[in-house]
């Protein structure tokens, strides 16, 4: 790891992902949009799936290990692709997961509510908590917290994972390194690049990354979609 990453390597970390991840050359696609692409493909980190996920939920766990809890306590969408690789980590790891569904999405039907990450997430065993609320992320955050002192007024030691604003951005530390897998791949390959373009949704990816990418001196643009809040949202978020 980069002495530029400071103190970043004490702290604790789970090793959970597949990783360096490939960075593969999109010709078709390059062709068709008229400009050079290529894809890091992080969605293959592993893990019930993978996704970007798997790297941030590295420092979580690791923290969580840390301090000796038992259950693990996270909330999101119902279609959650970061709960999913959550519970993965949980049943690899031997501990309990709980899931706050926060139903965000309007006008659903019955086949968003069972399928795909729902699906795979009880095959894991998660234990379920509804959030009807609505779009609510500050209730939500608090929601959870609620959750977690429920655990523990019945013996458990819950770790919380938070999303909203106002915690550590701990995933965050996943994607500084990843700035550096980066950077090393270019450096061997003989490629450059000059922007990167990710989903952007809690912003540890878009924040770690750009972060990591300038503590190494690289200028790469590193261009945010958010999927959730309006850019000038979300670029206020990214910068705190
Ligand atoms: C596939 C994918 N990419 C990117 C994101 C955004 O990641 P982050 O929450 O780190 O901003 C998400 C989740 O919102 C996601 O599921």
């Amino acid at each position: 790891m980069s002495s530029k990453f400071g103190r970043l390597a004490e702290y604790p970390r789970v090793p959970l992902s597949v990783v360096p991840t490939v960075i593969e050359p999109a010709p078709k696609l390059s062709a068709e949009l008229g400009l050079n692409l290529s894809i890091k493909r992080d969605d293959l980190t592993g893990l019930a799936f993978g996704g970007n996920k798997t790297r941030q939920l590295e420092f979580y766990f690791g923290a969580a290990q840390a301090e000796g809890a038992d259950t693990i306590v996270i909330t999101g969408a119902v279609q959650s692709n970061y709960v999913r690789v959550a519970a993965a980590a949980a049943a690899r790891l031997g501990m309990d997961i709980h899931v706050q569904s926060e139903e965000r999405v309007p006008d659903v039907d019955a086949t968003y509510c069972q399928s795909g990450n729902v699906l795979l997430g009880d095959l894991l065993g998660v234990h379920r908590h509804a959030y009807p609320v609505g779009e609510d992320e500050a209730g939500a955050d608090k929601a959870v917290q609620a959750i977690a002192d429920n655990l523990r007024d019945n013996g458990r030691r819950p770790y919380v994972i938070p999303l909203a604003p106002g915690h550590q951005p701990t995933g965050a530390l996943g994607y500084v390194i990843t700035a550096g897998e980066i950077v090393a791949q270019l450096q061997s390959s003989g490629a450059s690049i000059d922007t990167i373009v990710l989903g952007s949704g809690s912003g540890f990816t878009h924040a770690g990354l750009l972060f990591g990418l300038r503590a190494l001196e690289q200028e790469t643009v590193v261009h945010g979609i958010c999927v959730r809040r309006n850019a000038e949202a979300q670029a206020a978020r990214i910068a705190r």
